[in-house]
């Protein structure tokens, strides 16, 4: 089940310099939004603090299952996922990197199995899945990623510049996963990134528009 997100006067200060000031928005369950902006302007500090990775200095995010207000907490932090930027991988193989957020959540193992292929194969990577991730090109290793975040099924999805960096062919097969999640609604998604065609496609124009930490539009 999507989350209902509500951001309420976020602030977050960095040595001295606002980054986020007075943010609030309500990110409606199963919706998808996309965060633009320039660079510094504040979308990766908001995301993380979305994600609940880090507080914020004022205000509250709340997640609403319902009109239930979901206590905050590891619980909570499991249904949601952050694909960041730059992707790290552990050094194991490609399987296991996809099969690591399922172990923590204490899926069977017959269970992970089944979804971590299902998870590769939407990315492209099946016959990878004993190589090394950490061999693997920079176009792989951002799909890696994704597959990571999606195996989980996240109830709230944060995307970090997914198509940033990616040449031609592998920007298409991530542009057409995350229109995928977003048509089947189960998620709320929520996407950074500089491309106007990108907003239209996942978001159908749904744009925040952040300038110095500033929400500029909603
Ligand atoms: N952990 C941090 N410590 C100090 N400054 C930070 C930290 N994280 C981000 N910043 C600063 O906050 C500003 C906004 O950064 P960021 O949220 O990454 O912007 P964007 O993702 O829009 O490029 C930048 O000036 C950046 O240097
Ligand atoms: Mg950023």
């Amino acid at each position: 089940m999507a989350l209902t997100l509500s951001a309420l006067n976020l602030g977050k200060v960095y040595q001295g310099q606002p980054v986020l000031n007075d943010f609030s928005y309500r990110f409606e369950a199963g919706g998808a939004y996309a965060v633009m902006g320039p660079n510094g302007s504040g979308k990766s500090t908001l995301l993380r603090i979305l994600a609940l990775l880090e507080p914020p200095d004022t205000g509250v995010v709340q997640y609403l299952a319902g009109s239930v207000i979901l206590p905050p907490g590891l619980d909570l932090r499991r249904r949601l996922a952050l694909l960041l930027p730059n992707v790290g991988v552990f050094n194991t193989t490609v399987f296991n990197n996809v099969a690591y957020g399922l172990k923590v959540r204490g899926v069977p193992w017959e269970e992970v199995e089944v979804r971590v292929r299902r998870a590769l194969e939407a990315v492209g990577l099946c016959h990878k899945e004993r190589q090394r991730a950490v061999t693997l090109s920079s176009g792989e290793t951002k799909r890696l990623g994704l597959a990571r975040v999606l195996v989980i099924a996240p109830e709230v999805l944060l995307l970090d510049e997914p198509t940033a960096s990616l040449d031609p062919a592998n920007m298409e097969l991530v542009e057409d996963i995350i229109l995928r999640v977003k048509d089947q609604r189960k998620t709320t998604l929520i996407v950074a990134t500089h491309d106007h065609a990108q907003v239209e496609r996942w978001a159908g124009g749904r744009r925040l528009y952040l300038d110095r930490g500033k929400l500029l539009t909603g």
